[in-house]
């Protein structure tokens, strides 16, 4: 069956200073399209960091995983609102008032952000769901907090590529459905458990790959990355 669902390429720019990042950026060309910016090089560079890399044509995905009370989340949300933002994470589990605020400053305050709720972490198995005392199966817990996430009126889910199928059947191609945890057949799963390749991940119905290490350890990585997006388009 082909895939209704295009898929893009997102980089995860997770390096340690602005000039690697930028220096990263022109070595990829137009390889990429999508840069998402996350705790580490947003904590270390801030909202000028996001602006310079808008500045350069780039879309940007603003991964903060906000989870907190809903007026602090929604002042958050309110803020990144005047940032070149398109896409910004925010945590399932933080409850549907949290993703009701959320999402209220987000239609109140910009006209470009989707906001984007993080189900389980791909970094996350079983075992470690257990031991926070939630004793469904992954699959159970994504579709319980992607039921939550989607009725409070949230555009979209961040989930591993491995729950792409029973979503897809449940709610359908309307929401976008971001995937981390991607690895080319043959690189290095680092800690991420729930893992799928490029290909296998976009005919599953995932709107956009989140690819980080296997692009930036690559020893060429435009090439990686062309790879990568031929292999999804
Ligand atoms: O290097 P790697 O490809 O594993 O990077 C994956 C990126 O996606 C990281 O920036 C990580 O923070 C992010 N992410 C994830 N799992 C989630 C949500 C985001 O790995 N559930």
């Amino acid at each position: 069956m082909t895939n209704p669902v295009p898929c893009q390429l997102i980089l995860a720019l997770d390096l340690e200073t602005r000039e690697e990042a930028l220096a990263m950026l022109d070595c990829l060309g137009d390889s990429i399209k999508w840069v998402k910016i996350g705790l580490q090089m947003f904590t270390a560079h801030g909202p000028e960091f996001v602006r310079e890399i808008a500045g350069r044509d780039y879309k940007v995905f603003l991964d903060l995983k906000l989870h907190d009370i809903p007026n602090t989340v929604s002042k958050t949300v309110k803020s990144i609102a005047t940032l070149p933002v398109e896409l910004l994470t925010l945590h399932a589990s933080g409850g549907s008032e949290m993703l009701q605020w959320a999402n209220q400053a987000r239609s109140d305050y910009s006209a470009q952000l989707n906001l984007l709720a993080v189900t389980v972490l791909t970094s996350m198995n079983e075992a470690q769901l257990h031991s926070l005392n939630v004793q469904k199966t992954t699959e159970e817990q994504v579709l319980h907090l992607a039921d939550m996430t989607l009725r409070s009126g949230i555009q979209g889910l961040v989930c591993s590529s491995l729950e792409l199928a029973p979503l897809r059947d449940r709610f359908g191609h309307n929401p976008i459905i971001v995937t981390p945890g991607i690895r080319p057949t043959g690189s290095f799963k680092d800690e991420q458990k729930r893992v799928m390749t490029p290909a296998a991940a976009a005919a599953a119905g995932s709107n956009f790959i989140v690819v980080g290490r296997p692009i930036l350890k690559s020893d060429n990585p435009a090439a990686t990355a062309r790879a990568i997006r031929l292999e999804i388009e």
